[in-house]
């Protein structure tokens, strides 16, 4: 399995991976929006690839931090692995080498809203409880899926503030689900 920074030529890929591993169209469109949303960048787009095909894709968008504009943070939005390629690890594979690049580029923290169970595995942990409040409220049924990960020691404890988005994610419908 190969991991790769995602190239121009590969949106086509991209996009059929989101639309494989969530049986819909709208992370693909949501993910086409991101690439082309200035607000976004520096982004993080890294496409797994098992014999040559596309079998993953991770998204990484720059945010802000209400209460400090010089703190680098980004968004994991979305993770996506098509269905015949999961639990394979490859998922878990995608988040490491994007916080290890992130972290190297000198992103203090990553954010995300999804399945704790699964996150947490991954050196995420419940946000809110820490200080950082999400762009718009997840939903009340998933108190823990606002999540956070430092790439550098302290960072968590160093900050908070609100979480805001890239501006093709800043619709609340993107983070009720
Ligand atoms: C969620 C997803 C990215 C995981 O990718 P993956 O490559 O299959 O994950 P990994 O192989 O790294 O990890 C598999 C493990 O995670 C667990 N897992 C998968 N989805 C989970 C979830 N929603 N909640 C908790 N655990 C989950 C699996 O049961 C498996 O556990 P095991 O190791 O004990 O057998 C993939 O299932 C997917 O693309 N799903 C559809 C899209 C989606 O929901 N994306 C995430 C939201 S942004």
């Amino acid at each position: 399995m190969e991991i790769r920074e995602a190239l121009d030529s590969d949106l086509d890929d991209v996009l059929l991976v989101e639309r494989l591993a969530f049986g819909e169209e709208a992370e693909a469109e949501l993910v086409k929006n991101m690439m082309h949303d200035r607000s976004a960048k520096p982004l993080l787009s890294l496409i797994a690839l098992q014999n040559e095909q596309p079998v993953g894709h991770i998204l990484f968008t720059k945010a802000h931090l209400t209460t400090d504009a010089n703190i680098a943070i980004a968004i994991l939005a979305p993770l996506a692995v098509v269905p015949d390629a999961q639990n394979q690890g490859i998922g878990g594979k995608l988040i490491q080498e994007g916080v290890e690049r992130l972290g190297r580029s000198g992103v203090e923290l990553v954010f995300l809203a999804g399945y704790p169970a699964y996150y947490s595995r991954h050196g995420f942990q419940p946000a809110s409880n820490l200080g950082f409040e999400p762009t718009y409220p997840t939903p009340k049924e998933y108190p823990d899926a606002w999540m956070v990960r430092e790439l550098r020691p302290g960072a968590i404890a160093s900050f908070s503030g609100k979480v805001i988005c890239c501006d093709a994610l800043n619709k609340p419908e993107y983070w009720r689900e």
